[in-house]
């Protein structure tokens, strides 16, 4: 997507060949700054401390860590270390697991001296791909959007709440729930978005706004808790989240909130749609609540906050007082039964597993990742 004139992905090889570049996301939306990733170490540091987040940009960072960790050392014992390193950054998104055991696959059976050749090439075909799977979500998507706008009579405006960063920033481009949104507004769908702001780190805030603002899609920053009362006042035709985790059976893992928004969308019969790419689903799953790991993320992002003063700093601040524990769960499950439908690259489908199975046919025999 553009950054002004500028096209842009979150994530790319750099043009030496073999160092990675990102997009760092910590300092957005104040400042626009290009990082660096030239070792395993800068890949996992970078996935554990949120320069790049969001799922599949998770996994695509994942295996360029892999690559970068192969160009220095592609023995057996390095990348098999390189892979625990980076699997343990994050614990909810699959797409980590997922990209890093695609890796491997392919360079395990290769001798040491061409595995890192092997796992760039690989790490940008999944870059490829997840642009590719991002567009198919986006006109799928498209279509429950402009379908919503016929349903008004094509009268006023769509609004589309949205929570956390599910944008191009949290994958390489387009997005997963955002891409159907950017694909109304360029079809010339007068859309309007409710941006959760998403405590504690503000991805909707921070990422939602600044990319929808770069756009041009009008969009209002809403606090977390004002969702409910939008919907009960008909100010929202419909929710499109993304996720993190998606159960065999249509469970879907997001950013913690995301469960009390389906809940207000059923009790006011708001449509609730979860936008995903199939890497994201964990066929070994049946039971989001009980099977999914949720991150615990350091107290520090619930009792302090960062942001700019008005002399231009970036500040960070305390909220809470300083004698108070605070409890930092990232991640919560939607039951399948509070999903409206799951918007996938083949299509769109019922959130359950017969839903899923109907869309990939070839895993409906396996049960396995
Ligand atoms: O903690 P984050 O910012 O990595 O969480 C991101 C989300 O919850 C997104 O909604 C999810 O990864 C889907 S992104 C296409």
């Amino acid at each position: 997507m553009k950054v002004g004139d500028r096209h842009y992905r979150s994530i790319w090889l750099s043009s030496d060949g073999w160092a990675v570049e990102i997009i760092d996301q910590i300092h957005l939306p104040h400042a626009l700054i290009v990082a660096r990733l030239e070792n395993l170490g800068d890949a996992a540091v970078a996935i554990e401390t949120m320069q790049v987040r969001g799922a599949p940009l998770i996994g695509a960072t994942a295996a360029y860590g892999l690559a970068l960790a192969a160009r220095n050392d592609p023995s057996d014992l390095a990348l098999g270390g390189a892979y625990d390193t980076l699997l343990a950054t994050r614990p909810t998104a699959v797409n980590l697991r997922w990209a890093l055991d695609d890796v491997m696959g392919i360079v395990h059976q290769l001798p040491p001296e061409r595995r890192a050749e092997a796992a760039y090439r690989r790490a940008a075909e999944i870059c490829d791909e997840d642009v590719a799977i991002n567009d198919a979500i986006g006109e799928h998507g498209f279509t429950l959007i402009r379908d919503a706008w016929q349903a008004k009579g094509q009268t006023g405006r769509v609004n589309v709440l949205t929570h956390c960063n599910a944008g191009w920033l949290a994958t390489v481009d387009w997005g997963t729930a955002l891409a159907p949104i950017y694909k109304a507004f360029n079809a010339g769908i007068p859309i309007h978005v409710w941006a959760d702001e998403t405590r504690p780190r503000n991805q909707g805030a921070s990422l939602t706004a600044w990319e929808l603002s770069q756009h041009g899609v009008p969009h209002a920053v809403i606090v977390d808790n004002a969702g409910g009362h939008l919907m009960q006042h008909g100010m929202v035709d419909l929710c499109i989240t993304g996720t993190d985790r998606t159960t065999a059976t249509g469970d879907v893992c997001n950013k913690i909130g995301t469960y009390l928004k389906a809940l207000a969308a059923k009790d006011n019969g708001v449509p609730f749609y979860v936008a995903l790419p199939s890497p994201t689903i964990d066929w070994t799953l049946r039971d989001g609540v009980r099977e999914i790991p949720i991150e615990e993320r350091e107290a520090s992002e619930v009792t302090r906050i960062a942001g700019r003063a008005e002399d231009g700093r970036i500040l960070s601040v305390d909220l809470t007082p300083m004698a108070s524990p605070a409890a930092n769960f990232a991640f919560d499950v939607t039951p399948a039964r509070l999903v409206t439908a799951l918007i996938t690259e083949r299509g769109v489908c019922d959130p359950s597993e017969g839903g899923l199975q109907a869309l990939y046919p070839e895993r409906a025999s396996s049960g396995s990742s």
